[in-house]
């Protein structure tokens, strides 16, 4: 869970509760890219809404638009659309969006502003603002720039329905909430369950020993870390309490030694399996990281029941958990289809079943 920054927060996570703490410094970080991502999205709708005298030169669709209408420019002021003019205008601006290389100009806009604003290493800002740009647009374009919700912001809700952050009614089911029960704990002596709780192990698959802990990345002790300084020791054989995470021998060796502490009736395992490599990471890489721990948790726990849970992580974008409406190849059928299979061993039907119901 903690963690899914591109930047370094100014503390290393240590253990586990720090990393926990770290999650305020990791979060802030992230959404300091999504702001780059947000003005470079504005800035560019700027660039193409001729409603200013921009002195940059509109190009590809906007600019053929722009020039087939410039009357229509010249007499709506931006402040002064009627609701229909609104709406037209998003509508054009969503169907660009739609373009790959209007998301790309949106995309090398955020590059840029992220390497300005020094939010991450120029390489990781180009890594991870690819990786993000379309998720992020296609999620503008359905919320804050859909012609309804532009227009209702911009003219009244005469004019559509601003409601993004405004709170909406649930629908509760016709039956009367039960009384409270106070706690009623179990008598001295009841049978008890040991239960093993497994999470946030963080497979770096590129985990390499001697390399630079403390490197400029967000995430180091890795192929492409580069050496310490000579003052410093590189990463451990096992791990580093820095800014790293976990190579598989270290896991491995975990499950391994649970021996003595067992032995378990059940095991929860409340997920986050990949590395905090966020700005890079493709779904096969997250793939490999759920079958490989899987199979590796299988191997040491054996017959014990798993009941494992998505964590933030397991997903590529970070934190990309499409709502159910959003079909096709930018759904999370990859993941929750992959997941089922792995755990199915481990889960009854119904389970599998609401996994995936994407
Ligand atoms: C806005 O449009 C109306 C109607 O066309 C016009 O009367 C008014 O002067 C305009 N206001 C501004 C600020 O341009
Ligand atoms: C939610 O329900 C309350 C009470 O019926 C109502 O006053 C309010 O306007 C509703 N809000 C929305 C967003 O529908
Ligand atoms: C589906 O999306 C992924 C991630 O964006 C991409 O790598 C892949 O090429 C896409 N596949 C198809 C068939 O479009």
């Amino acid at each position: 869970m903690p963690r899914h920054g591109v930047t370094p927060g100014p503390g290393h996570p240590r253990s586990g509760r720090e990393q926990r703490s770290n999650r305020s410094c990791g979060a802030p970080s992230l959404g300091l890219l999504w702001m780059a991502l947000a003005l470079a999205l504005l800035d560019s709708l700027v660039l193409w809404t001729p409603a200013g005298a921009h002195p940059l030169p509109a190009q590809g669709y906007f600019a053929s638009f722009s020039r087939a209408v410039p009357q229509l420019w010249n007499n709506f002021r931006w402040w002064n659309l009627t609701c229909p003019v609104c709406k037209s205008l998003f509508t054009v601006i969503d169907f660009g969006l739609q373009k790959e290389t209007n998301v790309a100009r949106v995309g090398s806009l955020a590059i840029k502003l992220c390497k300005l604003l020094k939010i991450a290493p120029p390489s990781v800002c180009q890594s991870a603002v690819q990786l993000f740009e379309d998720d992020m647009v296609e999620v503008w374009r359905r919320s804050v720039l859909s012609p309804s919700e532009a227009c209702g912001l911009l003219l009244g809700s005469t004019c559509g329905n601003w409601d993004i952050f405004s709170s909406w009614n649930i629908s509760l089911p016709d039956v009367p909430k039960p009384p409270p029960q106070p706690p009623n704990p179990p008598a001295s002596g009841a049978p008890v369950s040991r239960v093993l709780f497994l999470t946030d192990l963080h497979w770096d698959r590129d985990y390499l020993e001697g390399t630079d802990p403390d490197c400029e990345d967000p995430l180091c002790c890795r192929r492409g870390s580069g050496l310490p300084p000579p003052s410093r020791p590189g990463a451990g054989y096992w791990g580093e309490y820095s800014k790293c995470d976990l190579p598989l021998r270290t896991l491995e060796s975990l499950l391994s030694g649970l021996g003595p502490a067992g032995p378990f009736d059940m095991v929860y395992w409340t997920g986050d399996i990949p590395a905090h490599n966020v700005w890079h990471q493709s779904r096969q890489d997250q793939l490999q990281a759920l079958t490989t721990v899987t199979a590796l948790v299988k191997k040491y726990l054996g017959p014990v029941p798993v009941y494992p849970a998505v964590g933030n992580h397991e997903s590529t974008p970070v934190n990309g958990f499409p709502p159910p409406f959003i079909q096709g190849n930018q759904s999370s059928r990859w993941l929750y289809e992959a997941m089922a299979k792995a755990w199915e061993p481990w889960l009854p039907a119904e389970a599998l079943h609401t996994l995936r119901c994407t």
